[in-house]
């Protein structure tokens, strides 16, 4: 008997290359963290925590995502939440995860970076070694903040190279562009980082004009406004870049007014390489099968469509040749025995 959508996304191997991992904190565990760090969060119950969850723009959201992360302070705080996403996801058919995180958001209230990174990687070799995950970490610098603050999370990152393979750029996007930080990707290109970088989420084309020609990334999250220029489609469609799509944020935060109106479909029609992944799941309503299963079902997406994104999901990772080979074979065979 065939499957049906749900189940085939449910068992389809996948890999996550979009998630922040300061917006998988889930509110159960925001307050059982707080009371063992005995800080005060301005809520009162879970619910009320996700009554504040509506959001009109990506601004509204960060407010709220700061002050969230505000009660993490101890390693173990940042192993748990950690591992709270892998045995979230692991549970998805996840077996390749990309995670960022903002250091800044921590460090700029006193938490030493070192606390930061060996609780999350303590969790990331844990899922390799317990789980049999992969996991790449990406470190994220706020665009908000200057310069000089990124130099200064960059020398902090170069003290565990061993844990860190990217570098990513997010937070308010207006008024940021890539241009702000092209030094500091030129530096970090120079240490061998990959790079990445938010662009065109709510930003215009331009920025991600930007992000390639300035910043030389390889892969760009989000870009939905790349479609307002067609130069810039068949730009990144020569380039093979990966786009992170994140299409329950997408909606969550107002870039697309309806889910049957988001552009994935259109970027697959234009020869582009977008993903699908979740951002912030605690935030805007689900892992990875949640957002796989909604666009689903507004795009009319076909099995050989969601194995389709799947592969794409390996093939623009920062996994070997052998290891994205390996997994595309994985969803062959899976396609071949339940469409
Ligand atoms: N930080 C966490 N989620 C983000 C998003 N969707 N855009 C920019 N910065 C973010
Ligand atoms: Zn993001």
């Amino acid at each position: 008997m065939a499957v049906s959508i749900k189940e085939f996304i449910e068992g389809l191997p996948k890999a996550e290359l979009h998630l922040h991992i300061e917006g998988s904190f889930e509110p159960e565990l925001m307050f059982e963290i707080a009371q063992r760090n005995k800080k005060e969060i301005r809520f009162n119950s879970v619910e009320e925590v996700k009554e504040a969850y509506n959001f009109s723009n990506l601004q509204d959201f960060l407010d709220i995502y700061y002050e969230g992360m505000n009660v993490l302070t101890t390693e173990q705080d940042y192993y748990d939440l950690t591992w709270a996403y892998i045995s979230k996801v692991y549970l998805e058919n996840v077996i390749h995860t990309e995670i960022m995180f903002d250091p800044q958001g921590h460090t700029d209230r006193g938490i030493p970076f070192d606390t930061v990174i060996n609780g999350i990687d303590r969790a990331l070799k844990d899922a390799q070694t317990k789980l049999g995950m992969t996991t790449v970490l990406i470190m994220s610098f706020l665009r908000h903040l200057d310069e000089e603050s990124a130099f200064k999370t960059l020398e902090d990152g170069l003290k565990h190279r061993d844990k860190i393979m990217a570098i990513g750029l997010d937070s308010s996007e207006l008024g940021n562009p890539p241009s702000k930080f092209e030094r500091v990707y030129k530096t970090a290109k120079e240490a061998g980082f990959k790079l990445v970088a938010h662009a065109g989420e709510e930003g215009p084309a331009e920025y991600v004009w930007e992000a390639l020609n300035l910043l030389d990334i390889d892969r760009l999250d989000h870009g939905n406004r790349c479609l307002e220029d067609e130069k810039l489609v068949a730009e990144l469609a020569k380039l093979k870049m990966g786009l992170t799509v994140c299409p329950l944020s997408n909606l969550k935060l107002c870039v697309v007014d309806d889910l049957k109106k988001h552009p994935l479909r259109t970027m697959l029609e234009k020869g582009l390489k977008p993903s699908i992944n979740s951002d912030d799941p605690a935030y805007f309503g689900g892992h990875m099968n949640n957002n796989y299963l909604a666009t689903a079902e507004a795009l009319d997406l076909t099995k050989k469509e969601l194995a389709t994104i799947a592969k794409i999901s390996f093939e623009t990772s920062f996994l070997s040749d052998f290891q994205k080979e390996e997994n595309i074979k994985l969803i062959d065979d899976y396609l071949a025995t339940n469409s």
